[in-house]
């Protein structure tokens, strides 16, 4: 099973920018910690980061085909991007929104989220934390699916 770790716009600035509401964690130790996560459970896991909206649509597309699914923080790009919602719908896969500040608890403009519609989950405001429990949640989907293509499987046999 692989996870892409798609992130969006200043994500890089993580443990610079506003560490009032980031905290003080770097991208770097975040993605360490999510390998340890994956490398536990047998995962394979990608990180990508870009400050560019046509790359995370670029990114996201690379997915299809290659990745088992998603783990999205689109930063900025969450409310407004048109493109990266439709390039989600487009792969189909399952997909795990994240957000290390609880949007909803921010100035109004973060309240309208492009993406959340055609997630499969999002998960919110529990700082660098949000991330490992992504990893969980993403697990926890994987096993559904299995679960629901094996029950499939064994009811065709039993035909
Ligand atoms: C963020 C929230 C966004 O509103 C913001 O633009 C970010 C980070 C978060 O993880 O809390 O860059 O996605």
């Amino acid at each position: 099973m692989k996870i892409v770790v798609i992130q969006g716009p200043n994500l890089n600035m993580l443990g610079v920018r506003e560490q009032q509401i980031y905290g003080p964690m770097k991208l770097e130790q975040i993605h360490a910690q999510m390998k340890e996560f994956a490398d536990q459970n047998n995962v394979d896991i990608e990180f990508f980061q870009s400050n560019l909206e046509g790359e995370i649509v670029d990114k996201i597309q690379e997915c299809f085909g290659d990745a088992d699914g998603i783990i999205i923080n689109a930063a900025a790009y969450t409310h407004t991007s048109i493109a990266i919602r439709d390039a989600i719908s487009a792969v189909s896969l399952p997909t795990i929104e994240v957000h290390i500040s609880n949007i909803h608890r921010r100035e109004d403009f973060r309240k309208e989220n492009m993406i959340a519609p055609v997630c499969t989950s999002s998960i919110i405001g529990f700082g660098p934390f949000s991330y490992h429990m992504a990893m969980i949640g993403m697990l926890q989907v994987m096993n559904e699916i299995n679960a629901a293509k094996e029950a499939r499987k064994l009811s065709a046999e039993a035909k």
